[in-house]
């Protein structure tokens, strides 16, 4: 009888798919609960889409790594925090200063650049050459001891909305200030400046469009960095946006690019938890940030071709605020930064120090600024399925609204 026996497989096949999600519901029950919603939610796209921040590059064409390939210590660390976080990346090999001949160097005082600051130099711009051989609209380049947050993708959805309506503020705010130069009213206090010259994302629309998350009228988003300025006030037009209740972000007291170091700005002038988007200004520290093809050929022609006489990172400041020779306001290259960082240092365990400073972490705390559920801090559990551990031991979002 062909019918039953099919009847019966199928309650077969049905009774063992019940008990399949059983023993599996039951396993992470008992195992790894955190760990288990935090792969599906955090390290994998979404709904497997290709585009837009919940693929495997971010939302950007490409991600880049610099890495001296005599420091595979620091390839096995980022390869392992990319792979819980479901990142794939390309790796851009670190330059020593040994291998480079005088003639190389473009025009400008190469001399006073410290060798570990010519290597870096040189690793990036074989960086951003890679962008503009490979013609990419977009990629972000990182420094192989950047650390992020498990939730980028989360924090990167909402940065994108403001991304794309950031040229758009930074543009009507320069043509302010060139008809009417800043003349505000000094009775003013610094956060009532600060809030004049800021808007909320909440307040913008902005259609999603998962093919151009972050907009494509930059030339750089400075994603990780050690501080960054924010841009004089400008009262009539806004230069900054805001993304207020940002969970991702640290309490006040602990914005601060080291242990040492005095609060950053934002910490006093917005409530606690807020996210700033802002037209860069001086910043420091080449962690990660991204470029689009236009951006790339703008930095290679600078730094590669014209002149070379400072650390990358100083230069790329330079090269945002129009301080490069020749810059002029009207070919301004629009620059965009994010205060906290999404991007932050990690300091190992203290042996692995940086080869552009030429000094360890020695002295220097374990672990990274602004980022509080940290890749690389959890290394270890994510192994083992204990779940996350926060960096700050901040109060949660609900915790914090008396929830
Ligand atoms: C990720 O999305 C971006 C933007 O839509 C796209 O340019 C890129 O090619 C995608 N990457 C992959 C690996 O699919
Ligand atoms: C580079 O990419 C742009 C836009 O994606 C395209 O219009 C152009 O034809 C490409 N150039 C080459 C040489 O492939
Ligand atoms: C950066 O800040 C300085 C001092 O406040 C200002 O003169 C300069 O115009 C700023 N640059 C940009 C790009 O906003």
């Amino acid at each position: 009888m062909p019918s039953l026996s099919h009847g019966r497989a199928c309650l077969a096949v049905a009774f063992g798919f019940i008990l399949f999600f059983l023993v599996l519901k039951l396993q992470y029950a008992i195992h790894s609960p955190t760990s288990f919603s935090f792969t599906t939610q955090y390290s994998r796209p979404s709904n497997s889409r290709t585009h837009g921040v919940s693929n495997d590059t971010l939302g950007f064409q490409k991600i880049f790594v610099i890495n001296a390939p005599w420091r595979s210590d620091r390839k096995d660390s980022i390869a392992l925090a990319a792979s819980y976080t479901g990142i794939s990346l390309d790796w851009i090999p670190g330059v020593s200063v040994e291998d480079m001949q005088d003639k190389a160097y473009p025009p400008g005082n190469h001399r006073t650049v410290s060798p570990g600051n010519k290597g870096s130099w040189r690793a990036h711009m074989n960086a951003i050459r890679t962008v503009i051989e490979r013609n990419l609209t977009t990629a972000l380049i990182m420094e192989d001891d950047g650390d992020w947050d498990l939730r980028i993708r989360e924090q990167l959805e909402v940065f994108g909305k403001g991304t794309r309506k950031m040229p758009e503020l930074i543009a009507k705010a320069e043509r302010q200030v060139t008809l009417q130069p800043p003349s505000w009213d000094t009775k003013l206090d610094r956060k009532e400046l600060a809030k004049r010259s800021s808007i909320d994302l909440s307040s913008l629309s902005s259609r999603d469009d998962t093919n151009n998350v972050y907009g494509s009228d930059w030339d750089v988003l400075w994603l990780g960095h050690c501080g960054a300025e924010l841009p004089p006030p400008a009262l009539n037009s806004p230069n900054r946006i805001l993304i207020p209740n940002d969970d991702t972000v640290p309490s006040p007291q602990h914005l601060k690019p080291m242990r040492s170091a005095p609060l950053d700005p934002i910490s006093t002038l917005y409530p606690p938890h807020t996210r700033v988007l802002h037209h860069l200004n001086h910043t420091l520290c080449t962690i990660a940030y991204a470029v689009t093809q236009r951006g790339a050929r703008k930095i290679l022609y600078e730094f590669g071709v014209r002149e070379f006489s400072k650390g990358y990172d100083f230069a790329l400041s330079d090269f945002c605020n129009g301080l490069t020779r020749g810059s002029r306001r009207e070919t301004m290259p629009v620059c965009i930064g994010v205060n906290p960082p999404l991007f932050s240092h990690w300091f190992g365990d203290g042996r692995g120090g940086s080869d552009i400073m030429g000094v360890g972490s020695g002295g220097r705390e374990t672990g990274s600024r602004y980022v509080r559920w940290s890749v690389r801090r959890n290394l270890e559990r994510l192994g083992t399925g204990e779940g996350v551990e926060e960096s700050w031991g901040d109060p949660s979002d609900e915790e914090r609204r008396g929830g």
